[in-house]
């Protein structure tokens, strides 16, 4: 028994000392190549424009909707810097922590081909915000195994979902696997490449294995935001999805889940009034649109009770939008009717589950 907690404070005490030496890398690194970013202001902006055009056709990414900028925090200084010289125009960083699924963990290790590394299960992504207010596409900081040890990295992807940079901050390797003349080859590819040495990659001379790494980095990158942000581009008219039209509303961000829960509040209270007549119908609607997309934000946010349970914590969340979502379009067609008190009553008793899983506190939702 003694001997298993000795074990568990090792493993715990060496992920956190190499957490926070790589913390240290990226810091001495950001430092160093903020000096950089004026140099390469000038090469960024064409990628800008570039990328803005991307934003006009494509809107690939999920990561565009509001919803998915609420409930984010700043970022820790120095991954900021280091994410600034990635995207310079950025007038803010976002952070995103979001909880892969175990089904999701299995998907991304299948594409990749390789196991996902510790640290590639609590991902952490930065996204940049423009002075405009829109995110201007993402950063992930991703690792991957070299024949000499551990190499790690931070990519930026724009809104198409193409790499803008990738940059190596510590590597054991050689300098010329870091050198921006072998990185900028990762510009402009994205998830229908191969990121294979031989075939889409150059590798840099005498270190095929070194390099087949690094391409690794952006690849992770990409297969791991796409398996979280990638928005569902309707095939025709008939496939799109059930709410196209509904205009996409400015939803305020929350620092953390207690703040996201505050902003929900508000909003079930207009359901339950509507229910004793006492708000319109169309305010209930929005009311339960609004819980639908503020309950998609829920597993950014790790949760202070039963944290492992990640699958029930997701499948909760889930069901929690989807039924709202049913719910919102059940009201629009019938008002209050038996179905639509069952399908909220529902609502409400899946609510109060998810708390009692997953919050240290006891909730009563009527006392607020
Ligand atoms: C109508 C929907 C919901 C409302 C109105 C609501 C409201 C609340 C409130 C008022 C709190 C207490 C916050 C505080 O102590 O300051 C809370 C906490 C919490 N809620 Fe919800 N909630 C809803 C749905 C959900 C769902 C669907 C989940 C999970 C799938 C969830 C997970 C949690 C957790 C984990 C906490 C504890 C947060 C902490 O202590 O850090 N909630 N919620």
């Amino acid at each position: 028994m003694l001997a298993m907690h000795a074990n568990r404070l090792k493993d715990f005490l060496k992920i956190n000392i190499s957490d926070k030496l790589a913390e240290i890398q990226r810091n001495l690194y950001a430092n160093k190549k903020i000096w950089n970013v004026i140099r390469g202001l000038r090469m960024f902006s064409q990628i800008y424009r570039r990328s803005r055009v991307g934003i006009l056709l494509g809107l690939v990414f999920l990561i565009l909707s509001t919803l998915l900028l609420g409930n984010a925090r700043e970022t820790e200084a120095s991954d900021q810097k280091l994410a600034e010289t990635i995207f310079p125009k950025a007038k803010k960083f976002v952070q995103r922590n979001p909880i892969l699924a175990p089904d999701q963990i299995v998907a991304i290790e299948e594409e990749l081909g390789v196991k996902l590394r510790s640290g590639d299960q609590k991902p952490a992504f930065y996204i940049p915000i423009s002075d405009k207010k829109k995110p201007m596409g993402l950063v992930l900081f991703a690792d991957a195994m070299g024949p000499l040890g551990v190499v790690r990295g931070a990519v930026g992807l724009d809104m198409r979902g193409k790499v803008v940079k990738v940059e190596i901050y510590e590597q054991k390797e050689s300098d010329a696997i870091a050198a921006d003349g072998f990185l900028k080859q990762f510009i402009g590819m994205g998830i229908d490449n191969a990121f294979k040495v031989g075939e889409d990659v150059e590798a840099a001379e005498g270190h095929e294995d070194a390099s087949q790494a690094v391409a690794l980095i952006p690849k992770k990158t990409l297969v791991m935001s796409y398996a979280l942000y990638r928005k569902q581009e309707p095939k025709s008219d008939t496939e799109k999805s059930p709410e196209p039209d509904i205009p996409e509303e400015e939803l305020p961000e929350a620092e953390d889940l207690k703040a996201l829960m505050a902003l929900m509040i508000d909003d079930y209270f207009i359901v339950v009034d509507y229910f004793d007549e006492k708000e319109s119908k169309e305010r209930a609607i929005k009311a339960a649109r609004r819980l639908a997309k503020y309950g998609k934000g829920i597993s950014n946010f790790e949760p202070p009770k039963n944290a492992d349970q990640t699958e029930e914590y997701i499948y909760l969340q889930d069901r929690f939008s989807e039924t709202l979502l049913k719910f919102a379009e059940a009201l629009e067609k019938e008002g209050i009717s038996d179905t639509t008190r069952e399908q909220w009553d529902a609502i409400v008793t899946l609510v109060n589950q998810a708390h009692l899983r997953f919050s240290e506190e006891e909730i009563d939702l009527d006392t607020y």
